[in-house]
């Protein structure tokens, strides 16, 4: 189906917060999605259902309103398989967001195999948590942690890559599909290549990525896949992680406790199948349906729909903001090669100037490092102003960006 066939102006109509008024009854024009997605009727109804009607621990007892709980939870676990396309529902494990995730593998695969000497190569475009738990367990084990570099169109540079593998001493490449600020879209495909032909495994951090275009976790061939569900308009506080079985049978818990257990006696413990066996505790079950419901509301409307779409705001975005005085876009121009991110500054204007600025129109932008101060010191910036698109932005509100970053520049004399 394509995009013509989709009607994103009565999509806006499931997202109740975007009828209101902000500002002095300015309509709000949220730009910031990069950083969280609003939330539609039918996510905020699944949650308020499972609350009102299905409510009790999963898992543990035989009752039925116990079994309907644990089946809904379970069912979003089989909607991740089909909407990542894994075959193997037990390689899911529910967690936090793609934060708990990353510090999960650093955590449970990382201290089983990470030796002295070893390297982790990530890139100069991640997220603090595609960055930090990985510092943690290189200094922990007297290891090294290298980056693979990006070129001024915001491009990983794969030579370093190969510089690294060519050591011989990776053990795992840590990237994200895309980068949440200049929405550059990983060269994924060679990067897999490279390390599968050096024996090496890979880690994507999905968070960008999976709530705007179709990805398919088996085509990808990584070894670990991580994203979050309230960037995907489901709800905070939950996301998944997927780890090929052969890896994640090497792996030690994460957490210990209750249900990741099989037989618990005063000095041992043998634990759980997968994925239970990494999931200990009562979880996030109301949450967890939310993010099923989200899924739903995702494949309705068609990922690549949404991609679509999406490509259509980010030229016309760009293609308006390279015409306001003064303002600087980082990144590729290429489209193909991004998503509905875009980084920009205005010389000698500060970006929480600019953001407040725009507020004042009811306009929700980012200014500030974005959790990626590494990258910001590549762009020798100490931050960037951001906006960044969903299924429910639309030309108009961009045309309302574009004045009111028009005014910026006005006020500024630039
Ligand atoms: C690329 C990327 N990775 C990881 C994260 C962390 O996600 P969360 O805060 O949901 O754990 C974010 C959040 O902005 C992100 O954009």
């Amino acid at each position: 189906m394509q995009s013509a066939q989709i009607s994103f102006e009565n999509i806006r109509k499931d997202f109740p917060i975007l009828e209101r008024t902000i500002r002095e009854n300015k309509t709000l024009v949220y730009l910031d999605n990069a950083s969280t997605t609003q939330k539609p009727n039918q996510v905020i109804d699944a949650i308020n259902d499972y609350y009102r009607n299905h409510n009790a621990n999963i898992h543990r007892a035989v009752y039925a309103l116990a079994e309907e709980a644990t089946e809904l939870y379970e069912k979003t676990r089989d909607k991740i398989a089909t909407f990542i396309n894994v075959s193997n529902r037990e390689e899911i494990i529910f967690v936090r967001g793609t934060t708990e995730a990353i510090n999960l593998v650093a955590y449970s695969w990382g201290r089983a195999h990470l030796k002295e000497g070893d390297i982790i190569v990530t890139t100069e475009y991640e997220h603090h948590s595609n960055i930090v738990p990985w510092q943690l367990l290189t200094q922990e084990k007297h290891a090294k942690l290298e980056y693979i570099g990006m070129d001024d169109d915001g491009e990983l540079i794969l030579d370093d890559l190969d510089k690294y593998l060519a050591t011989g001493k990776v053990k795992l490449v840590t990237f994200s599909l895309m980068s949440n600020v200049l929405g550059t879209i990983s060269d994924t495909e060679k990067i897999i290549s490279k390390c599968k032909e050096a024996g090496v495994l890979t880690l994507i951090d999905g968070a960008q990525a999976v709530p705007h275009m179709k990805v398919d976790v088996e085509k990808l061939g990584c070894d670990f896949f991580a994203f979050s569900g309230h960037k995907m308009l489901g709800p905070t506080g939950i996301g998944a992680l997927w780890v090929r079985k052969s890896v994640l049978n090497t792996m030690t818990p994460f957490h210990g406790g209750g249900d990741m257990i099989r037989e618990v006696h005063k000095y041992e413990t043998t634990w759980n199948d997968l994925p239970y066996k990494f999931e200990a505790g009562t979880p996030n079950i109301a949450d967890v349906v939310g993010l099923g419901a989200a899924i739903d509301y995702l494949l309705k409307i068609g990922m690549d729909n949404i991609r679509q779409h999406e490509v259509e705001l980010t030229s016309y975005a760009m293609e308006k903001l390279s015409e306001v005085k003064g303002l600087h876009i980082y990144g590729t121009k290429d489209i193909s090669k991004r998503g509905g991110v875009i980084s920009f500054n205005f010389a000698d204007v500060h970006p929480h100037d600019v953001a407040q600025i725009i507020d004042e129109e009811g306009i929700a932008i980012r200014s500030g490092h974005h959790c990626a101060q590494v990258l910001m010191d590549r762009l020798n910036v100490a931050a960037t102003s951001r906006a960044s698109f969903y299924i429910y932005n639309t030309k108009e509100e961009i045309d309302k960006l574009i004045n009111s970053l028009n005014k910026v520049a006005r006020i500024f004399k630039l």
